[in-house]
Parts: C-alpha cells; sequence; structure tokens
C-alpha cells in the first residue's frame, strides 16, 4: 500500500495493526480497510509520500511514541490518557463498542458480562470499558494482543464474550455465520468516542493532515471512501 505521489516532501513513515477489519486488515497479504483507503487520499491530498508498515498493536504504539513512525492508522481512539503521550489528527470516525457471546447466553446489558469470562485486546478502550464493569483486575478478564486472538477465543470457547468497536463486531459477526454468535450494543454502558490518527506529540505534520481531511469531507471523497465500506 506504500504510494508515491511524487511530491518533494519526506517520505512518511506510517504504521497500522492489521488486525481490525474493516478498518486496518490484511486480504492476501496486503494490508487494506477503511481506514488505509483514507489514508491513502489524505497523503494524496496533502502531497506526501508515505510507507506502510503492519506492526503489531503495541509496537505501533511504542513506534509512534518514540517518533520512529509519523504517524499511525487502526481505528485508534482518541482519549484524554493517550493524549498524553500523542497528538492526534481530527476525529474521522465515530464509534462505541458491542458484546458478541456465544448465542444461548442470557445478555441483554453491559452489566450481564460481570460473571462471565470476557476477552478484549489488551491496551484498548475495549478493555478499559470492561474494567469498568468487571473491575480492573478481574480474574474473568483475559486480555489478548489482537483483537483477532480475542475473536478466535471466542469461538473456541477460552471466553464466553469479547467487547470490540461496533462496527469491527458488526464485520466480524456478518462474515462469521458459522460461529454461532450474538451480539448487543448498550449505550447506557458504553459511550460513544472517535477514531483519529495519532502522532508523536509535537508532530508538524499534523496540521497538513488536518486540513487534508477536511477538503476531504468537503469536497465529498471521504463520503465516497465511506460509501465503498460501508454502503451508505
Ligand atoms: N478503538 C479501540 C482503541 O483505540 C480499539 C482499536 C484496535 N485497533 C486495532 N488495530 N487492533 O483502543
Amino acid at each position: 500500500a506504500d504510494q508515491n505521489n511524487g511530491s518533494d516532501k519526506p517520505t512518511l513513515k506510517v504504521v497500522t495493526e492489521a488486525g481490525f477489519m474493516p478498518f486496518t486488515y490484511l486480504d492476501k497479504g496486503e494490508v487494506v480497510g477503511f481506514d488505509i483507503d483514507l489514508l491513502a487520499a489524505v497523503m494524496e491530498e496533502a502531497g506526501y509520500n508515505y510507507e506502510l508498515e503492519n506492526v503489531g498493536w503495541d509496537a505501533m504504539l511504542l513506534s509512534v511514541e518514540q517518533g520512529d513512525a509519523d504517524l499511525a492508522i487502526a481505528g485508534v481512539t482518541v482519549n484524554e490518557e493517550r493524549k498524553q503521550s500523542y497528538d492526534f489528527s481530527s476525529p474521522y470516525f465515530e464509534s462505541t463498542h458491542k458484546i458478541i457471546f456465544r448465542s444461548g447466553e442470557n445478555i441483554t446489558s453491559g452489566q450481564d458480562i460481570k460473571d462471565l469470562k470476557v476477552g478484549v485486546q489488551s491496551g484498548t478502550t475495549g478493555a478499559e470499558a470492561v474494567e469498568k464493569i468487571l473491575g480492573k483486575n478481574a480474574d474473568n478478564i483475559s486480555k489478548y494482543d489482537s483483537n483477532t486472538l480475542a475473536l478466535t477465543s471466542l469461538q473456541s470457547g477460552d471466553v464466553d464474550a469479547v467487547v470490540t468497536d461496533n462496527v469491527v463486531a458488526d464485520e466480524y459477526v456478518a462474515n462469521n455465520p458459522e460461529a454461532d454468535v450474538e451480539m448487543i450494543s448498550d449505550p447506557d454502558t458504553f459511550e460513544s468516542e472517535y477514531y483519529g490518527i495519532m502522532f508523536p506529540k509535537g508532530s508538524d505534520i499534523k496540521e497538513d493532515i488536518d486540513a487534508a481531511l477536511q477538503t476531504l469531507i468537503e469536497n465529498g471523497t471521504y463520503a465516497e471512501i465511506y460509501k465503498e465500506w460501508f454502503g451508505v
């Protein structure tokens, strides 16, 4: 997915964690997704060349924090805690959490997972949301290095439920009819949040990127990409 826009601006190093379908994931070894298409459009608009690398979630966060990477895009939620260590673009996507659980469990609200074994991706807002319900170091929270692993564990029966971003949950359930799972949302338990492109603190490209994002929203390009992925 590297891109050469033929500009004389520096080539940016972009990192992602491609285990978050439909935002960033691997298709035949290639990193694709809504975020990846948005990235390409933003970079073209802003006139940057870039190289995209799929690294782990923790490696992604670390390399941006240390300034080894210029930016990350991976369905990353902007929140106060992360703002201490990173800069963010203006928001590009609204999200919340959903619970996916094996059919048959009686789960009708966020509070119903209290006594279940719940899988989350470690270091995510989903993990935080579950800690709020189950308790910070609760024994029945299983933390995985990737969201993909958390979902695999639901399928194999290692956990009873997984809490993850709503659109990712929708995609998983739609793509895995054989998994025999259900999902619910619960706006009383799960707040709405926003994804942003993440930069090292003090980044000098943030303004360029925000301006490009704004242009894409105004000129309909964002809506086109959105439609390609979400059909509306
Ligand atoms: N939006 C959530 C967060 O920022 C989950 C992001 C997970 N992204 C990923 N590529 N695995 O904490």
